[in-house]
């Protein structure tokens, strides 16, 4: 595993595996570190499908509402090298912030409409997605991979890359990988580790909340207010209050009146001073009971 630091070593590696092998596939993790299981997967993924797997790292301030939260971001580049290493990709992009946003950068990618304005855009702002589409597109840009593996956590985020992929045709697949839990049902997230001891049985709270939707959806309730205040009071229960707890159409992110297969459930809830997120997409259940 090589770990490089400027554009131009990254595109020298990645001409030169193209080079060797023109029908290989380079595969884009794009990550802020802080690694866990949720990226090993996405990791896993790459692997699987890709020739050469990139992971880039680099903690993108203009995506953070807060100072706090981006001084508060978790920053060790020596243990995620070492999970990169393991994981078997070929190249860690560890790019200086100068080397992103050179001075005098000034260009920014931005979607507009419900996908950046809703659920996280309503609460965070949207120009937390602004932040995210133009590191996403330049990111694309420096490395040109083939596949960038993001993770099914975030939701929204997925729709809004493929929506900037879409309409700027830029020549990549994007594919979402399948979010990683704790043994209780904790989605993996690189803010986990700032719970508390005392906050953490709290954490599950969206879990619970997730998992009481499926259950009224599989048990046939298709009103979404019922669905979602069987999920609120799974939150309530546990002392967490919702910032927001939607049930809304998985392409355009519309609230729906009525559930239906594919609705997409997401949550955000702040535990102690961590703000937490989460989803699930209603599935009916298959005749042998599983989802
Ligand atoms: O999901 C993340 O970790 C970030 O939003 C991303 C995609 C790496 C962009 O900074």
């Amino acid at each position: 595993m090589r770990t490089l630091r400027t554009v131009s070593e990254l595109r020298t590696a990645v001409r030169a595996a193209r080079r060797q092998d023109p029908q290989a596939q380079i595969g884009l993790v794009p990550t802020m570190g802080a690694l866990h299981d949720g990226h090993l997967e996405l990791m896993r993924q790459a692997r699987l499908e890709c020739e050469h797997v990139v992971v880039s790292l680099f903690v993108n301030p203009s995506q953070f509402n807060a100072e706090a939260d981006l001084a508060a971001y978790p920053r060790d580049e020596l243990t995620d090298a070492g999970l990169v290493t393991d994981a078997g990709a070929d190249f860690l992009f560890a790019p200086a912030l100068e080397t992103v946003y050179p001075p005098g950068f000034a260009t920014s990618v931005q979607l507009s409409g419900p996908l950046v304005d809703s659920l996280e855009g309503a609460h965070r702002g949207a120009a937390h997605f602004h932040g995210v589409t133009t590191v996403v597109t330049k990111l694309l840009n420096m490395v040109q991979p083939d596949v960038a593996f993001f993770g099914a956590k975030d939701a929204q985020q997925v729709l809004v890359i493929r929506k900037l992929v879409a309409d700027l045709d830029l020549p990549v697949r994007i594919e979402a990988v399948s979010t990683v839990r704790e043994p209780d049902g904790l989605a993996r997230s690189s803010r986990n580790v700032r719970l508390t001891p005392d906050d953490r049985p709290q954490a599950i709270a969206l879990h619970a909340a997730l998992t009481a939707a499926e259950q009224a959806y599989a048990a046939g309730e298709r009103d979404a207010a019922v669905v979602r205040a069987a999920a609120a009071t799974e939150m309530t229960r546990r002392g967490i209050a919702p910032e927001y707890l939607a049930l809304v159409d998985p392409t355009t992110l519309s609230p729906v009146t009525t559930v239906a297969d594919g609705t997409l459930v997401a949550v955000a809830a702040h535990v102690g001073g961590v703000r937490l997120i989460d989803n699930t997409t209603l599935q009916s259940p298959s005749p042998n009971g599983r989802r």
